[in-house]
C-alpha cells in the first residue's frame, strides 16, 4: 500500500490530504526512519591528523596536542579516524583497531569500564587485542601498530 492509498483509507481527501502530504514532505517522511539499520557512528577526528586513515595502507599521525583530539588526552578516551578506532588504554600507550565489527560492519564503541569494544548492532564484544570476547562476530578486529613520539601518535598497518 502506498502512502497515498493509506491516507485515503483514513478518509482523508482534498485539502486535508494535501496538508498531510505537504507536512510529510517538509518534515521528511523519508524511507530512513528510526529503524534505520545504520546507527549514527561515534565522533570522527578530521583535524589534527595527517596521512591515510582508510583502506589497506593505513598510515597516519595524530597530533595529540591538537584540541580536536582531546578525547585521547586521558586514559579510556577514544576517537575514530577513517577506518580506525584509537583508544588511549594507559597514560602512555594507545591501541588502534579496525572500527568495523567483523559481523556486519557496524562501528564499534570503546567501553572504558569494561576495557573492551562493543558492537551495539548485535552485541559482539572485542578485547583490546581485537579478539572476539562475545559473538555473533567470529573474526577478530584488525589491530594496527601504534607509536608515540612526543605529541605525535603514529598508526600504521
Ligand atoms: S554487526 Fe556487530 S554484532 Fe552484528
Amino acid at each position: 500500500m502506498t502512502r497515498l492509498e493509506f491516507l485515503k483509507n483514513l478518509g482523508l481527501s482534498g485539502a486535508s490530504l494535501f496538508a498531510v502530504l505537504a507536512t510529510c514532505t517538509v518534515q521528511s517522511c523519508s524511507s530512513k526512519g528510526s529503524d534505520d539499520p545504520t546507527p549514527t557512528p561515534p565522533p570522527t577526528g578530521t583535524t589534527g591528523v595527517t596521512g591515510t586513515t582508510t583502506g589497506n595502507n593505513i598510515d597516519f599521525t595524530v597530533d595529540l596536542a591538537n584540541s580536536a583530539n582531546a578525547s585521547l588526552a586521558s586514559t579510556g578516551g577514544s576517537l575514530i579516524f577513517g577506518d580506525v578506532i584509537v583508544v588511549r588504554n594507559t597514560a602512555t600507550t594507545f591501541v588502534a583497531l579496525s572500527k568495523a565489527c567483523t559481523h556486519q560492519g557496524t562501528t564499534v564503541v570503546f567501553r572504558p569500564a569494561q576495557n573492551n569494544f562493543l558492537c551495539n548492532n548485535h552485541g559482539s564484544v572485542f578485547n583490546l587485542n581485537g579478539s572476539v570476547a562475545n559473538g555473533p562476530a567470529a573474526s577478530p578486529l584488525k589491530v594496527f601498530n601504534t607509536a608515540v613520539n612526543g605529541n605525535n601518535l603514529r598508526v600504521t598497518a
